[in-house]
């Protein structure tokens, strides 16, 4: 999981990391807030959570843990200390009260929502219980309490196939992002009914934006959040929560990338990936961007926005958070038939586009033969053909795999 624990220790070495990001004479403003903020935290044993589309002074200056909406609310549970404060948008706060209802959990702004939050209501959510009786309903987190508490299960970008799976039914009620919902389909044979939720950040991308950067940018690695259109997914090499997109970055250090999501992100993990050059689409979320250094302190300085939830709400609503986070996040050990066609049809797109090879000839054509040898360029331990038989067979049920070595 990719939960970035920020341990720079005073504001100059802070500011080497992000000078790119902001110009010396914001520093200037923000460098004594972060000293403050930092301290006055120790002191009131408050923890300062972000998610990963907060301005790089928050992320890398004050944050102690920034991470995707799932890894923001197993944090909030886990927590010690008595204070959280959520530098993220509302539902993500409510969502660390639903955690541990025990603690005091501020928003710097109760501004800070989300379009994909107010799309629907919990009101909306019993009259689709009604109008589907018995099918269960799958929330995004990105919901209030009250559609939470309308939930059996919440999901985030990172699970939201796992969750689905879960319930081992035939249809769910999936709620509200149409974009998720289709992504979900895609990866699923659960049939699913979605919602017209959309987030005004990410719908503004279009395929045609990601076609002409990879023109111009031969080589550049294109990386999406599920949120997207679906076009836009497809026009992607991956699709993953914002701390799956971060972790593509760690792991794989491409040479050029581009995040299809909010703008900060970049600037972020650029700061913690500097062997890596990133073309930087901007679409700002505007909710993220209330929360500032100067109401963070403002919390922790006078207790400003608390999170109060009464306990009936809390008591329905945390349920399908805790069953999410029980769950965990969508583990790539599980290989059932949608999960290896998937990963197959990802390992095979490089081929599909612009001319096909023998492996794409054997899933688009139906009636040639075609003897492909698969070789290991080096000595090594084999491993992996009952993934290879599985797969070959899910693409064409005629395949013939012949092992002629076993696995190990
Ligand atoms: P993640 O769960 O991927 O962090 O996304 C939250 C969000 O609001 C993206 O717009
Ligand atoms: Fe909501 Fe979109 Fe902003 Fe995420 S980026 S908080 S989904 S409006």
């Amino acid at each position: 999981m990719s939960v970035q624990q920020r341990n720079l220790n005073g504001s100059s070495e802070i500011y080497k990391k992000i000078s790119k990001f902001v110009p010396e004479n914001e520093w200037k403003v923000h460098a004594p807030l972060i000293e403050k903020i930092n301290k006055l935290k120790k002191e009131k044993n408050a923890i300062i959570l972000a998610h990963n589309y907060q301005t790089p002074e928050i992320y890398h200056g004050v944050a102690d843990i920034a991470a995707d909406s799932l890894a923001l609310a197993v944090e909030a549970a886990k927590t010690s200390a008595d204070k959280i404060i959520m530098c993220g948008v509302h539902f993500m706060a409510e969502t660390a009260k639903l955690m541990n209802p025990n603690k005091k959990v501020f928003l710097p702004d109760m501004q800070a929502g989300c379009s994909l939050a107010s799309s629907i209501t919990g009101k909306d959510v019993r009259l689709l219980k009604q109008k589907y009786p018995g099918v269960p309903v799958v929330s995004y987190v990105n919901t209030s309490a009250d559609v939470k508490a309308e939930t059996d299960v919440c999901c985030t970008s990172a699970n939201a196939v796992k969750v689905v799976e879960s319930l081992n039914v035939e249809k769910v009620i999936f709620l509200p992002d149409q974009y998720l919902a289709d992504y979900v389909a895609k990866n699923t044979k659960v049939k699913i009914i979605s919602w017209k939720g959309t987030c005004i950040v990410h719908e503004q991308f279009t395929s045609k934006e990601i076609e002409d950067i990879k023109n111009q940018n031969p080589g550049i690695k294109v990386i999406a959040h599920p949120e997207c259109p679906p076009d836009v997914i497809e026009a992607s090499d991956f699709a993953g929560s914002t701390s799956g997109m971060i972790k593509y970055v760690k792991d794989n250090q491409p040479k050029k990338v581009m995040l299809v999501t909010e703008c900060s992100m970049s600037d972020n993990v650029e700061a913690d990936n500097p062997n890596v050059s990133f073309i930087k689409p901007c679409n700002l979320c505007p909710y993220m961007k209330k929360i500032d250094l100067e109401k963070i302190l403002d919390c922790l300085e006078n207790d400003t926005n608390e999170i109060i939830l009464d306990n009936k709400t809390i008591e329905a609503a945390r349920k399908s958070v805790i069953r999410m986070t029980e769950i965990g996040r969508w583990s790539v050990q599980k290989l059932n038939q949608s999960y290896i066609k998937t990963v197959v049809m990802k390992a095979l797109e490089e081929d599909l586009r612009p001319r096909g090879d023998i492996t794409t000839n054997l899933i688009n054509s139906k009636n040639k033969i075609i003897k492909a040898k698969i070789i290991a360029k080096q000595d090594g331990v084999i491993a992996g053909l009952e993934f290879c038989k599985a797969a070959f067979k899910l693409i064409g049920r005629e395949t013939v795999f012949i092992k002629k070595i076993s696995d190990g």
